[in-house]
């Protein structure tokens, strides 16, 4: 695909994935209008583009699947494909996930007996539950809603706050919205149960009821043998175990997992929340993935993670180029698209941990940047591959050294 013009990998997928003409031109041409944007945030004056491509090679739960990836980092996409491309022979990932349950947090302050606050609280759950479920009625049509609810005691440094967690099923919504709003509906009715002042009732980004994990096997012999395997496991037990390397190697993660969560239109900022909070859950913060050798001496890579994304309810609707993107995944719920979220993320991970644990990322890196210092320097058309491919063989990637080579052309 790598060899084909922007145009005719549009054309590709179009054909691969039944995209219409009107959505392709949504992708190729038009993207989103200033007029759509204004009705999405305030204070518009423009648009920053990012630019929107396509890994290959994916086989999610024994489907394939195209993946539309928007990123401003050379060699994401091509990583994730390749790390897909590796995964095939085994089957590809497999994937599963929870409930698409968050929570949304009642903050109850200056409460002298927490406890009996706590068992208080419990005690009247039905009716908390009716009342924030007459909030929304179309979710809970769908099959969504609240379907329970924990009462925290924490101690802080002010006073102990008795803090309640409304668990919400929120379908194919991120659900931010609709777990705000049954907070704040039902934030009297504790006040009166306890008798404490409620103050913040917001959702909580650490999204523990609503993951989703992936797993892939990647044979020996496909990824350079078991001196591979065996660096991965090292490098994984690393990132498992301290902070500073798994800040990075969840970094590599979630290069693939935002980059898919922006395309489709999602809040990538919840994401990125939920997976660094899921990540220190134990109280050390480490990685969102696990690398193993089975009994065959084949790598088995494990991810599970936190996906608050949605297909209804937020920009995903009203962006034309992520409403294409969705056809595209081919996805029909939220579900599905953080089973392929984390999929993308494992790809990518492993793809990383396999550049570092062998050659190093930055020849395979350098070399694509090259493109992008070729541009910088003015290269136009073919001028672009000549003067990278030229600059990575000299060892010499420069903006100088383009400007060079571009004046000699
Ligand atoms: C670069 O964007 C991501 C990596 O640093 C991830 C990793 O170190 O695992 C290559």
């Amino acid at each position: 695909m790598y060899k084909l013009t922007p145009a005719e990998r549009l054309r590709m997928v179009m054909e691969k994935t039944g995209l219409s003409e009107e959505e392709g031109a949504w992708i190729g041409q038009r993207g989103l209008s200033l007029d759509q944007a204004d009705n999405m945030v305030e204070n518009v004056i423009g648009l920053i583009q990012v630019p929107l491509g396509v890994a290959t090679n994916f086989v999610i739960d024994g489907k394939e699947t195209l993946i539309p990836m928007a990123t401003e980092e050379p060699s994401v996409i091509a990583a994730a494909s390749n790390g897909a491309r590796m995964a095939r022979k085994e089957g590809g990932f497999i994937t599963s996930a929870t409930d698409p349950v968050m929570r949304a947090l009642i903050q109850v302050t200056g409460i002298a007996d927490p406890q009996g606050a706590r068992q208080a609280l419990l005690a009247r759950e039905s009716e908390i539950s009716r009342l924030a479920n007459e909030q929304d009625h179309m979710l809970v049509s769908r099959g969504g809603g609240m379907v329970g609810m924990e009462v925290e005691i924490v101690p802080t440094r002010m006073e102990t706050m008795v803090v309640a967690h409304l668990l919400v099923d929120c379908r194919d919504a991120m659900g931010a919205n609709a777990v705000n709003t049954m907070a704040e509906a039902v934030a009297p009715l504790m006040e009166e149960i306890t008798g404490g002042k409620v103050f913040l009732r917001i959702v909580s980004n650490l999204a523990d009821r609503r993951v989703a994990r992936a797993r892939a096997v990647f044979e020996a012999g496909e990824i350079g043998g078991s001196e591979v395997v065996d660096a991965i496991v090292l490098a994984s037990a690393l990132a498992e175990s301290d902070p500073y390397r798994a800040a990075t190697h969840n970094k590599g993660i979630m290069n693939g997992v935002a980059a898919v969560t922006l395309a489709t239109g999602n809040d990538s900022r919840a994401v990125e929340a939920g997976a660094h909070s899921y990540a220190a859950r134990s109280g050390i913060y480490r990685s969102l993935s696990q690398y193993e050798k089975n009994g065959d001496g084949d790598l088995v890579g494990t991810i599970e993670l936190p996906v608050p994304v949605g297909l209804v309810g937020g920009a995903t609707r009203v962006h034309p180029v992520a409403r294409a993107n969705v056809k595209i995944l081919g996805v029909e719920s939220a579900d599905d698209l953080g089973r392929i979220i984390v999929s993308v993320g494992l790809a990518q991970n492993f793809a990383a941990l396999r550049a570092l644990a062998t050659e190093g990322i930055q020849r395979g890196h350098m070399r694509l940047h090259a493109r992008n210092v070729a541009v910088e320097a003015g290269a136009t058309g073919d001028a672009i591959d000549t003067i990278a491919a030229k600059m990575a063989s000299e060892g010499n990637i420069n903006l100088e050294r383009a400007a060079e080579l571009l004046r000699e052309l």
